[in-house]
Formats: C-alpha cells, structure tokens, sequence
C-alpha cells in the first residue's frame, strides 16, 4: 500500500492525500473545484518554499482583508480585481459572437433601483467638470436597432469619485440614469468628461499594490448595464483613449474594443444648437447585444 493510499501525509503525496479525503457522495462540482483548488495551492507552496513567517503573514493579510468588507465594502472582490481574475471570470462566461460588444467588469459603485430618466436628460448634477454629449444606437447583431433596451450607465464627478462615496457631498444620484430606447435604438444623454481615479486603496489591497510598485488607476470611462429581453445582458465600460492610464488599469478592465472617441465640439453652429453655455465633449458609440442562447 502506498503512503498515499493509507493516507500518511508526506512532501511529495500532499495534495493527493488531501484530494483523497473528499467522500466520493460530495457533489461533483464542489468536488471538481475544491481538487483543483487543493492541487494549485500545494503546488505555489511547494514553489514559494514558505517560512513559517512568511505563511503567517500571508494568513495576516487575508484576516485584515477580511476585517476590511462590510455592507459596503468588499475588500475580497477587490483582491480578486487587482490579481485580474474578475476579468478573467468576465471573460470566461461573456463569450460574446461576432460583432457583439464586449464586456468588462461591474465594479463596487453600481446602484440598483436607479431613477429612469427622460432621453437627453443631464445626469451631472453637481455641475462641476466639462460637459459631455453622450449617444449612440443599441444594435442586434444584425445591426437592427433594439426597442425598450434599459441603459443603466454611472460614472465618477470631475473630483474621481462616485456618488455613493461621497454622501451627503454629492447630491443623490449625481451621474447616474437609467434611460430606455425607443424604436430607433438611440440613446443620448448629458455627463461630464470622467477622469481617471483610484480604486479604494486605504486598505490591504492597497497596502499590497504600493509594496508591488503597482499604481491603484484605473482610466477615465463610463459604466453600462444594457438589458434587453431575448439578449444576454452587457455590463460593461467605455473608455477615454487618452487617458494616461489606459494601458495601465488597476483591474485589467481595458478592451481595444471598448475605447471611445471623446471629441471636444468647438463648432459654434452646434454649441448655439446644443450647448450655448459653450464647447462641449462628445462621445458617440454604438452597443451590439448578443441573442440568448
Ligand atoms: C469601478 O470601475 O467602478 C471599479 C472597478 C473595480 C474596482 C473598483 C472600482
Ligand atoms: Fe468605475
């Protein structure tokens, strides 16, 4: 019998051992995941080499991530960003067909329940910041344009930060709007030109970005959910190309297919049309939801 079948614990035999307790009853699933997970962790411990120093710190860390979530905050999702594996779990069931646009991740800041609003509305409602046209159609993968699509869209003020980050500074619902298509498909709004921002880095993941070299940016950009019966549901971001960051985001969230143009409108027959208050920013970009499948 080997040292493994009698379920002695040794260097070599460890993950085997430990896999080998799971009963054979356990849901295959949990079963599937909990092996690999086991199997991957004996073999990073067996690569690092650990003190018991070292473990100990590790084990310190996830204790003070854990003490950092409440209601609000969840400090785990955010680790879970930071190492890129929210992206990769986004990429992984948001296969997307040709044509479609892609997603990115949802991010701490989405608010449910949001206020629907009428098409052109201003959702900037501290006024600070540049003004910004935001517009474009909601597409079929066959380029039709979708009816009765619900665009919930967020974005930070001209200060970096969302709403819910700054109660009682922010008025409720500052940059934020659920608006929904007609038969046209066209969207079109009034924001402000977002700029770049921190992730929350006062915590431990913070605290491990500085100690990596590793900035907590991530680029300007506006954030969507479309929903629309028979389509699967989009979340996703459009981004400002010129951002300083925009190679460099803090939670891997940048696709080439997700930057947009944002073009400063100086023409004066178009600011005494829409903006007489004087040169505004624009954004114009289209949406492509894929069918249920
Ligand atoms: C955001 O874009 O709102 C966000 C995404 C991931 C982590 C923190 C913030
Ligand atoms: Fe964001």
């Amino acid at each position: 019998m080997s040292e493994a079948n009698k379920g002695y614990f040794t260097e070599e035999n460890s993950a085997e051992v430990v896999v080998s307790r799971i009963a054979d009853t356990t849901e295959p699933r949990l079963a599937e995941i909990v092996g690999a997970v086991t199997r991957h962790l004996h073999a990073a411990v067996k690569e690092i080499e650990p003190t018991q120093e070292e473990w100990l710190a590790a084990v310190m860390f996830l204790t003070e991530t854990g003490h950092t979530c409440d209601d609000w905050r969840q400090e785990f999702i955010l680790l879970s960003d930071v190492f890129g594996v929210s992206m990769l779990v986004d990429a992984i069931n948001n296969r997307k067909p040709s044509g479609a646009s892609e997603s990115t991740v949802l991010g701490p800041f989405h608010v449910p329940d949001v206020p629907e609003l009428e098409m052109g509305s201003n959702i900037c409602l501290d006024g600070k910041g540049h003004p910004m046209l935001i517009k474009g159609r909601i597409l079929n993968t066959d380029g039709e344009p979708l009816s009765g699509v619900k665009i919930d869209v967020w974005q930070t003020n001209d200060d970096g930060f969302y709403d819910v980050q700054q109660k009682g500074i922010q008025p409720d619902f500052n940059l934020r709007g659920v608006f929904r298509t007609g038969d046209d498909g066209v969207y079109t709004f009034w924001g402000a030109k977002p700029r770049f921002y921190p992730i929350p880095d006062d915590g431990p993941v913070g605290k491990l970005l500085a100690s990596l070299g590793r900035h907590p940016f991530r680029p300007a950009h506006l954030h969507y959910i479309l929903e629309a019966e028979g389509y699967e549901t989009l979340i996703t971001h459009i981004f400002d190309p010129d951002d300083d960051y925009i190679h460099s985001d803090a939670v891997f969230g940048v696709k080439e297919s997700l930057l947009a143009k944002f073009d400063l409108i100086e023409d004066p027959e178009r600011i005494a049309k829409e903006h007489p208050d004087g040169p505004f920013y624009e954004v114009v970009n289209d949406f492509v939801l894929a069918p249920k499948t």
